[in-house]
C-alpha cells in the first residue's frame, strides 16, 4: 500500500496514473453529470451527484490502476527484458576512477581510436577490418573487431532491422566502442550503420578526435553479384525485410575521413591507406620516453 505512494517522485508511471486519474474523472464527472440531469429532471440534482462522486471515484480509479499495472494477467506482450524499468538516471551518480584514459593509452604505447567502417552488406568492411587488425598487431597496436553479424549473436540479438533497431543497434555499438577505447584500445567497427544520423550520434558518443569514419565504397550491384551469405537474393524474393540496398537505404556518408573504393584498390593498399591516416593524422603511436615516465611514476 505504502509502495503505491513512496515512488511517486522517481517513478513516472505514477504520474502518468495520476493523470489518467484526473482526466477520465472529469470525462467520468461530465457524464454522471448529464445522467442525474437527465434522470431527476434537474440540473442541479446532477451536478450534485457527479461533485460528491468526484473525489471518491479518483481515489477508487487511481488504486485500481496501480493494483493492475503489478498484475501481469492479459499482458501479452510485456517487456522481453525483466530488468527493464522507468528511467532512473535521476538517481545515477558518475563514479570517478584514478586511472584515466590517457594512462591506459600511455601503458599500451599508443593512441586509442575507433575506425568506424560502413557500407553495404558484402561490401567488404569485415575482410578490411580484418586486414587493418592484422596489420596493426604485427605493428604491436592492441586492436578489437566489433562486427555486425557478431554482435547481433550476442549483445544486440533482440534488436531487428527497422529503423528503430538499426538506430539502437549503433548506439549500443558506439557505447561499447567507446569503453574499448577508453581502455586503450584500436577499435575497428564494422557494421552497415545505413543512416548518416545514427553515425553522426555515434561520433557524438565516441568523441570526434578519436572517430575515423571509413566507408567502405562498394557499389550495390557489385554487393548483389558477389552475395556470399545468398541474402540479397532472399531479399529480392521477398523472404527478408528492410534489406539495405533492396527495401531499406543507404546513405552513403558525404564527407567520410577515408573512402575506400573496392574496386580500385587491393585489399593490401586499403587497408595500408587506413594505417597511414591513422599514423599521420591521429599520432597512432606514442613517444615511448612518455611511457617509460609514465612507468617511473608508478
Ligand atoms: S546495421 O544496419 O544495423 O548497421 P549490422 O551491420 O549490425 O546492420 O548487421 C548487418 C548484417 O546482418 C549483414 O552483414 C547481414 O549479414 C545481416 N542481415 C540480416 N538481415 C539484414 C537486413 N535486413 N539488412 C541488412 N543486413 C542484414
Amino acid at each position: 500500500m505504502i509502495d503505491l505512494f513512496v515512488n511517486l517522485k522517481n517513478d513516472p508511471s505514477h504520474r502518468r496514473h495520476l493523470a489518467k486519474t484526473f482526466t477520465w474523472r472529469i470525462i467520468g464527472s461530465m457524464d454522471t453529470a448529464l445522467l442525474g440531469w437527465f434522470i431527476s429532471g434537474s440540473p442541479v440534482i446532477g451536478a450534485k451527484i457527479s461533485g460528491f462522486e468526484f473525489i471518491t471515484k479518483m481515489i477508487l480509479y487511481y488504486f485500481h490502476e496501480r493494483t493492475w499495472y503489478k498484475i501481469p494477467f492479459g499482458i501479452k506482450y510485456r517487456s522481453k527484458n525483466k530488468y527493464a524499468t522507468a528511467p532512473t538516471i535521476e538517481n545515477i551518480k558518475k563514479q570517478d576512477f584514478s586511472i584515466s584514459s590517457k594512462d591506459r593509452s600511455l601503458l599500451m604505447g599508443h593512441k586509442s581510436v575507433v575506425i568506424w567502417f560502413t557500407g553495404l552488406s558484402g561490401s567488404g568492411k569485415s575482410t578490411l577490418a580484418n586486414k587493418v587488425a592484422m596489420e596493426l598487431h604485427q605493428m604491436e597496436v592492441h586492436t578489437t573487431i566489433l562486427d555486425g553479424d557478431n554482435t547481433r549473436l550476442g549483445l544486440n540479438k533482440d534488436l531487428d532491422f527497422s529503423q528503430e533497431g538499426r538506430q539502437e543497434n549503433i548506439r549500443r555499438i558506439a557505447e561499447a566502442a567507446k569503453l574499448m577505447a577508453d581502455s586503450g584500445l584500436v577499435v575497428l567497427a564494422s557494421f552497415i550503420s545505413p543512416f548518416a544520423k545514427d553515425r553522426e550520434n555515434a561520433k557524438e558518443i565516441i568523441g570526434k578526435n578519436r572517430f575515423i569514419e571509413v566507408f567502405v565504397d562498394t557499389p550495390l550491384e557489385v554487393c548483389m553479384s558477389r552475395d556470399v551469405k545468398s541474402l540479397y537474393s532472399k531479399a529480392k524474393a521477398g523472404k527478408i525485410k528492410n534489406f539495405t540496398g533492396v527495401d531499406s537505404p543507404y546513405e552513403a556518408p558525404e564527407n567520410p575521413d577515408i573512402e575506400v573504393v573496392t574496386q580500385d584498390l587491393s585489399i593490401e593498399d586499403s587497408a595500408n591507406m587506413i594505417i597511414d591516416f591513422i599514423l599521420d593524422e591521429k599520432q597512432l603511436k606514442q613517444d615511448t620516453e612518455q611511457k617509460d615516465k609514465l612507468l617511473k611514476r608508478a
